[in-house]
């Protein structure tokens, strides 16, 4: 029985579990009017574990009803990361009938002081939508002879070859495999030498397609993660490629790293297979925390979280391509204005405070800065207080949660969230606010700052300040939750 007291603090806008430990999003997959999302899950405890397969389902990425357990560890090991296809033509012979639903996942094994541990990719199937899953008694299906990181599969159908694609992490690089029936894998070639970031194991790649805003325009992005390490003083973190793919071969246009999002909480994310072509969207989650400090954030019963489901496009900026990110268009009814703000100004010896006390808040500033600093204060209490602010001088994003509430637990976690900005006159700001966590979207989704925080309340009230000048809120508005939803 799950105490009522628990569930009183679990986010309503960001899918928690009921009960016990979540890390990465799993087999994120559309299928017959159902968003599914799978993630790592130790049903038995507060803390990372024996990892399982959780299993919730949506009809609109925002509400999420959380189901039985999908796949229990077995003789091969735990169950870790790994993704989902609809197999529309029966290539495994697992639907003679109707197509279902194939899991291509991690099998893990822990090693000891003698033996690494070990990691193969297993399969598992269901016909029922999801609800139950048989495993392959052909498992595990790819084994590697000495690499012991060799985790996370995430597959494709490339239309161009008619072959699935498995893109692997494989210690610090991503392997990519093909096959025709998802059980025969074949080596195609293996990426990472002298790009990105090397600071930590490469975790939970995924390869895609994706178009350019405006312009018709489509090229291969490829996310990988990169586990904690003793090197960033960011702990786990994502970076991103932009390149072509031709079936077998990665290949990156660029040089500099790419970082998907530039706050502490957004780790391990993928995107959802087979969204139907005439919807088109790429819609991605991530695990909200970090490694440095996951097993020890303050919440009783219940630890973690995923972000918003956003989309992602690619926005050409001075000739380099950069994955943009906005929180999916289905959040927009779970809100509505209470206060549309227009022409407001702000300056020194007068801030501008909104009265918020509600559940979750989407905040939008369209402004015209001409201040040195201006900020956006977040007061979860008189004391528990989030800022976002501006450094016009040094040109600079500061996310603060030094006073955010219960910030004990990590030193990591009160160091200021940075994010440098050259643009100083016009800055756009979306923040999504709940209890537990902050989502900032920068310049219509260029840049994302995405934080937890665990204040005692949820925001009270919002106060816009500025010094060295003044700054107008041309267009925006605050909106809390919708009367007609329950999410
Ligand atoms: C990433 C990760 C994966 C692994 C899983 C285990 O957060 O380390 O590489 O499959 O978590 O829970």
């Amino acid at each position: 029985l799950i105490k009522q007291e628990l569930l009183q603090y679990r986010p309503s806008l960001h899918f928690a579990t009921k009960k016990n430990w979540l890390n990465d999003p799993n087999g994120l997959v559309y299928f017959k009017g159902e968003y599914h999302l799978f993630f790592q899950h130790n049903p038995n405890d507060n803390i990372w574990g024996p990892m399982h397969w959780g299993h919730a389902v949506s009809k609109d990425l925002i509400t999420w009803e959380e189901l039985e357990i999908a796949l229990y560890p077995d003789e091969n090991g735990t169950i870790f990361s790994g993704s989902i296809v609809v197999d529309w033509n029966n290539t495994t012979g697992f639907f003679p009938d109707e197509p279902g639903l194939v899991a291509i996942f991690t099998h893990h094994q822990d090693g000891s002081a003698e033996i690494a541990q070990k990691q193969t990719q297993s399969l598992a199937y269901s016909k029922d939508d999801g609800r139950t899953w048989v495993k392959y008694e052909g498992n595990p299906v790819l084994s590697h002879a000495t690499k012991s990181d060799f985790r996370d599969p995430k597959v494709f159908h490339h239309i161009e070859t008619g072959k699935w694609i498995m893109s692997l992490a494989t210690g610090q690089s991503i392997s990519f495999y093909s096959s025709s029936n998802l059980i025969d894998w074949e080596f195609e070639s293996e990426f990472g030498d002298n790009c990105g970031s090397h600071d930590g194991v490469w975790e939970c790649p995924d390869l895609f397609k994706l178009k350019v805003e405006d312009t018709g325009e489509e090229k291969w992005v490829l996310i990988v993660s990169i586990g904690d390490n003793g090197i960033s003083t960011m702990g786990s973190r994502t970076q991103y490629f932009v390149g072509t793919f031709n079936g077998s071969v990665f290949t990156p246009e660029h040089e500099d790293i790419r970082w998907l999002d530039h706050g502490r909480d957004n780790y391990a994310g993928v995107s959802f297979s087979d969204i139907p072509e005439e919807d088109g969207r790429r819609i991605y989650l991530g695990w909200m925390s970090n490694w440095r400090y996951a097993n020890v954030v303050p919440t009783d019963g219940w630890r973690n979280q995923m972000t918003i489901p956003r989309e992602l496009y690619l926005r050409n900026i001075e000739g380099s391509y950069k994955v943009i990110q906005y929180p999916v268009e289905e959040l927009t009814s779970y809100f509505e204005i209470s206060e549309a703000i227009k022409d407001c100004e702000v300056n020194p010896s007068n801030s501008k405070k909104f009265e918020v006390n509600e559940r979750y808040v989407d905040l939008f500033l369209d402004i015209n800065n001409e201040a040195d600093r201006f900020g956006v204060a977040l007061n979860h209490t008189s004391t528990h207080i989030t800022t976002i602010e501006y450094d016009a001088i040094n040109q600079v994003i500061l996310l603060k949660r030094r006073n955010s509430g219960n910030v004990e637990f990590s030193e990591m976690f009160s160091t200021d969230q940075e994010l440098e900005m050259s643009e100083r006159n016009h800055i756009q700001l979306r923040v999504i606010i709940e209890k537990y966590s902050i989502e900032i979207f920068i310049n219509d989704g260029t840049y994302a700052i995405t934080s937890l925080v665990y204040p005692d309340e949820t925001c009270e009230s919002i106060i816009l300040y500025s010094q060295g000048g003044r700054m107008i809120v041309e267009d925006g508005y605050v909106a809390i939750p919708a009367k007609n939803v329950t999410g």
